[in-house]
């Protein structure tokens, strides 16, 4: 892509949604005979019962180039016109290249800049606000954001604090450019970004990076995801509720007037704890952990686009959107669905 910046007075709008998971299914029985736990034990402490997982010969980018297909396609728009393709994820298909660039490549978007994003299971909400920024300040037009993730290739199946968690998916959203004044057009209300490394060490795959090359790896454990779980646990809920919080209390707006509210889909615990500190109806309020688990920076826009399918998702609802993970990073955002 190339761009002139002439003093653009776009506004990013959010113009189409799709996902893609695997056909594998792997429910909690399967895992009891992994490790030592119970389908009660995984679905009451988590609510989770079942979770894609990719193939042998599937990675991150097989699941984004099937996500990014059908948003464009929902969008009726053509991969040789996005600018910029975003893949949000913690499980990329290498360290380099780019699964951007490699999704670019298979989908025909040959004029787009692309670039992978790591927020951890935030990635999603950074995405946007990078999509939002780069078509506010004229850069690019079209946008694709797509989150892919293979987490189940990082995950240690001995681990039970783990492997009970993770499941597969891609899924995003297309942003498009749209004229500031154009009627009916709101876009993004604001963004709540945060990071905190002093946590870093509570979710990490130690190797692998340059810290501890893959080359130089102990224990087979250290080129998996390994999390302090209850630390992540006592994070996420705080962050939950304190990234919303301040989002609103940004715009002078009540949770009353935000119509879903899609939290990242971690634990069903921390989103049932978040729902009456926020005094949002539970109705309102989405989760589909039960089929996927944690899909790490897909899993709004999965949920996001199987609530678009069934009508829960109307044009013009106004979404609060949050998330949190790896970093450790947290993110919420509010903006309005607005398909063409
Ligand atoms: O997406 C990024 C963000 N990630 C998250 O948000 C994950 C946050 N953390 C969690 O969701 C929860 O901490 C877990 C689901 C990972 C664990 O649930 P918990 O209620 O926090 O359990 P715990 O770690 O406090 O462990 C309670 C007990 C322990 O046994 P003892 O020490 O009390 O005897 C664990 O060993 O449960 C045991 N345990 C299990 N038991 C059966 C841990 N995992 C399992 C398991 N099956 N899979």
């Amino acid at each position: 892509m190339i761009a002139v910046r002439n003093g653009s007075r776009a506004r990013a709008r959010l113009v189409a949604l799709g996902a893609h998971v695997p056909e594998r299914v792997v429910t909690n029985a399967e895992i009891e005979t992994w490790v030592d736990t119970t389908d009660e034990w995984i679905t009451t402490r988590t609510g989770i019962r079942e979770r894609r997982f990719v193939a042998e010969d599937e990675a991150a980018s097989d699941l984004g180039v099937v996500a990014a297909e059908r948003i464009l396609d929902e969008a009726g728009m053509a991969a040789a016109d996005v600018d910029v393709l975003i893949v949000p994820t913690a499980s990329p298909d290498h360290i380099f290249p780019s699964t951007a660039a490699l999704v670019a490549d298979r989908i025909g978007a040959h004029k787009a800049a692309a670039f992978d994003l790591n927020a951890g299971c935030t990635g999603f909400v950074y995405a946007l606000a990078q999509a939002c920024a780069l078509i506010e300040s004229g850069i690019g037009r079209n946008v694709l954001v797509v989150g892919a993730e293979a987490l189940s290739r990082l995950m240690d199946p001995t681990d039970r604090s783990t492997c009970i968690l993770f499941g597969d998916a891609a899924a995003g959203a297309l942003l498009v450019a749209e004229e500031a004044d154009a009627q009916g057009v709101t876009g993004f209300l604001g963004f709540e970004l945060g990071a905190d490394g002093s946590g870093g060490h509570d979710l990490v795959v130690p190797a692998g990076g340059s810290r501890q090359p893959l080359g130089a790896v102990d224990a087979p454990g250290d080129a998996c995801i390994q999390m302090n779980g209850r630390e992540v646990f006592r994070f996420a809920t705080r962050v939950m509720v304190d990234s919303c919080t301040r989002m609103l209390e940004a715009v002078e707006m009540g949770i009353d007037e935000v119509d879903l509210l899609i939290a990242h889909q971690a634990n069903s615990r921390i989103i049932d704890h978040a729902v009456p500190k926020l005094g949002i109806d539970p109705e309102r309020v989405l989760n589909n952990l039960d089929r996927y688990g944690n899909t790490s920076s897909a899993s709004i826009p999965l949920v996001l686009t199987e609530a678009r399918d069934d009508g829960r998702l109307e044009p013009g609802h106004l979404m609060l959107l949050v998330a949190f993970g790896a970093g450790l990073t947290w993110g919420s955002t509010l903006v309005r669905y607005e398909p063409a």
